[in-house]
């Protein structure tokens, strides 16, 4: 197969040595040996995410984990509020309502950041309605970072309970799950952990513990409880931690993208997703191009770029992948079609990376004057 720049915001090119692990013989999702080794995955993931929390791995992608911790979290009838400024916001309410939660969405513009002051403004008069917020830390469908760090402090001075998707930001930015005050955040390997797709990852903690324990009615659905998680892995602690079929080898690929990122310091990494990401913006807009997100609110791995004027998305990417072996995505949701979008991070985080991005861009829009 020829060989492409994978340059989508998820699944993201990874480094050999870590696709290597998928290609290793099967070996049994049990016994002492292997959990021993899930279990220094699960340490090794701990220390990204910023927690002493529960976390578990689970097979699926982040849908899967987000799905697990509003199912079990979310009781009937019950008014969450949602802080939505993109897809990914809108996504959470959707599934917020398919558990028949009701969800209130306090929302921002997309491509602009949600503002702690505001939603303090907003909780202060309507805190007494909700006991549960959502949202997304980098949403992947506008480039833009919210403040979660910001958001949680005024959260907390209420005292609800903080649910967080960080399906695109944990492993290229700061991520203090314990010391911000988050009680229960999501990832998925794909993304800024640079493994191959195909595990989700949940970390919960006491407060969302409680919670659990103390719903009117027990949560529907058995694979995606927080609750049967719990269960396996305390009764099958030394054996198989959990009641399903692991996914061996995700799980190798993981703990080896994890090694890397220690090797390289998570610190370095954010540092090099953050120096990569302004780069490839100031690129952007001196082709004349307009962003999704300002420079001050955008998040360093992912960037949504309006399409030049006279060309619409799916052309623009048809001709990166034909004739540049390119490959980027349409915008979602209301930017189907008005924008792309151009994933940076972990082997795409480099000059090598993003300047041919920039140079085929650049040839394109001058063949269209
Ligand atoms: C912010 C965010 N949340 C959730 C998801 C859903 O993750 P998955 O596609 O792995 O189910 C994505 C995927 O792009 C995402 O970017």
């Amino acid at each position: 197969m020829e060989k492409k720049l994978l340059m989508i915001p998820g699944p993201i090119e990874i480094a050999p040595d870590v696709l290597n692990e998928m290609n290793v013989p099967m070996e049994p999702h049990y016994g002492v040996k292997w959990t021993n080794f899930y279990y220094d995955t699960i340490e090794r993931v701990k220390k990204i995410i910023g927690t002493e929390s529960d976390t578990f791995l689970h097979v699926g992608s982040g849908h899967a984990a987000i799905d697990a911790v509003i199912g079990s979290i979310v009781e009937e009838g019950e008014k969450v509020l949602v802080l939505s400024n993109g897809f990914f916001g809108e996504r959470i309410a959707e599934i917020v309502e398919s558990f028949r939660g009701t969800a209130v969405q306090f929302k921002t513009d997309w491509g602009k950041a949600l503002s702690p002051s505001d939603i303090d403004d907003y909780l202060n008069d309507n805190h007494e309605k909700f006991s549960k917020v959502m949202v997304v830390h980098h949403d992947t469908s506008t480039g833009v970072r919210n403040p979660v760090k910001e958001i949680a402090r005024v959260v907390k001075k209420y005292g609800l309970l903080l649910f967080v998707d960080a399906v695109c930001s944990i492993g290229v930015t700061e991520f203090k799950m314990d010391e911000w005050g988050i009680d229960a955040c999501i990832t998925a390997s794909q993304k800024g952990l640079g493994a191959p797709p195909g595990l989700a990852i949940i970390s919960v903690n006491d407060k969302a513990w409680e919670v659990i324990e103390n719903r009117k009615q027990k949560p529907t659905g058995w694979y995606l409880n927080l609750a049967t998680m719990r269960e396996f892995a305390e009764k099958q602690k030394e054996w198989q931690p959990y009641g399903i079929t692991m996914a061996v080898n995700n799980v190798k690929a993981l703990n080896k993208a994890l090694r890397n990122i220690e090797e390289e310091g998570l610190e370095s990494r954010i540092e090099r997703h953050d120096n990569i990401g302004r780069y490839f913006r100031n690129g952007i807009r001196a082709l004349g191009l307009e962003t999704g997100a300002s420079e001050e609110d955008a998040a360093n791995n992912v960037t949504v770029i309006f399409n030049p004027e006279g060309m619409g998305s799916q052309e623009l990417i048809d001709i990166l992948e034909q004739e540049y072996q390119i490959m980027i995505a349409n915008g979602l949701g209301v930017y189907a079609g008005k924008a792309f979008r151009v994933g940076h991070m972990n082997l795409g985080a480099s000059k090598n990376s993003v300047v041919p991005v920039i140079n085929a861009l650049d040839e394109i829009i001058d063949k269209k004057l």
